[in-house]
């Protein structure tokens, strides 16, 4: 999609949300291999929010370190600077949309639940199948973060609309991107594609962000959208009835796309069922 026609179809109704200046600073570091990684801690520091999540997740168990970290210096060189990229990303949107919590018809939670789980099991399936995806694990958690991200943007400039979309897409049991459609005239998918391109993460995220939807063929295709796509479709259904079909299903869908056995799919598969993520915010 190109970037001009992606605007064109949104018109001016649809603001995105900036980055912050010091996430901004910390993307173009990490594109500059001169930098190091003390010096992306140097900025992220600049950040007391950013600076305690990061400092969480550097402590977290996952990591196992003995010495308690305590500068973002260093705990940049524990979690990685496209991590902390990541860190500081989920801040800032939590913040921006904070607000939307007060919607009586949307669950704000349940959108950043969403969120996280699909970014963990991209990442956790890019591991797993690294060798033949094409974006890193991190990166891939990126696309899991902001695959539909556009939801909060559009709920955020044209409420009564979108909340008109939520209600006939489960009125119709049909896919929420068809009616943002036939409503709106684009959807949630085109804006994430435009806020991945604005924020200056690399093209492969946008292009994950465009086709976590289909069409099959893309999902096959291109391993790191295949991934995205299986962790969203895990995501959706984490602890409800029809799981277990699904868990069958999207393994072979994996093996297909990313060569990953069936069994080590089921296996990581099995971690969702008592999904134990770090909510966003
Ligand atoms: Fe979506
Ligand atoms: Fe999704």
């Amino acid at each position: 999609m190109e970037r001009r026609a992606l605007l064109e179809a949104f018109g001016d109704r649809i603001s995105l949300p900036s980055l912050p200046e010091v996430v901004l600073r910390i993307n173009a570091a990490i594109e500059n291999s001169a930098v190091g990684a003390a010096q992306i801690g140097r900025i992220a520091a600049e950040d007391p929010a950013i600076t305690a999540r990061v400092l969480r997740l550097a402590n977290s168990p996952f990591y196992g370190l003995r010495e308690p970290v305590t500068s973002a210096e260093r705990a940049v060189t524990v979690i990685g600077a496209r991590a902390l990229r990541n860190v500081a990303m989920q801040c800032s949107i939590v913040k921006r949309y904070e607000h939307l919590r007060e919607l009586p018809d949307f669950d704000l939670d349940e959108l950043w639940r969403h969120l996280v789980l699909t970014a963990q099991l991209a990442h956790s399936i890019g591991s797993a199948a690294d060798r033949r995806c094409q974006l890193n694990p991190d990166d891939l958690y990126a696309c899991g973060l902001l695959h539909d991200v556009g939801k909060v943007v559009i709920l955020d400039a044209l409420t009564d609309e979108y909340l008109e979309c939520l209600r006939i897409s489960a009125r119709t049991a049909s896919p929420l991107h068809d009616a943002e459609r036939r409503i709106l005239g684009f959807s949630h998918i085109e804006v994430g594609v435009l806020l991945a391109r604005q924020w200056q993460l690399p093209e492969k995220v946008a292009q994950a962000i465009e086709f976590h939807h289909g069409p099959t063929r893309a999902i096959h295709e291109h391993p790191h959208v295949g991934v995205v796509a299986i962790a969203d479709q895990l995501a959706y259904r984490a602890g409800g009835e029809t799981f277990d079909s699904a868990v069958l299903r999207l393994a072979k869908v994996a093996e297909r796309c990313l060569g990953l056995e069936p069994g080590a799919f089921s296996a990581l598969a099995e971690q969702v069922r008592e999904a134990d993520f770090e909510a966003l915010g």
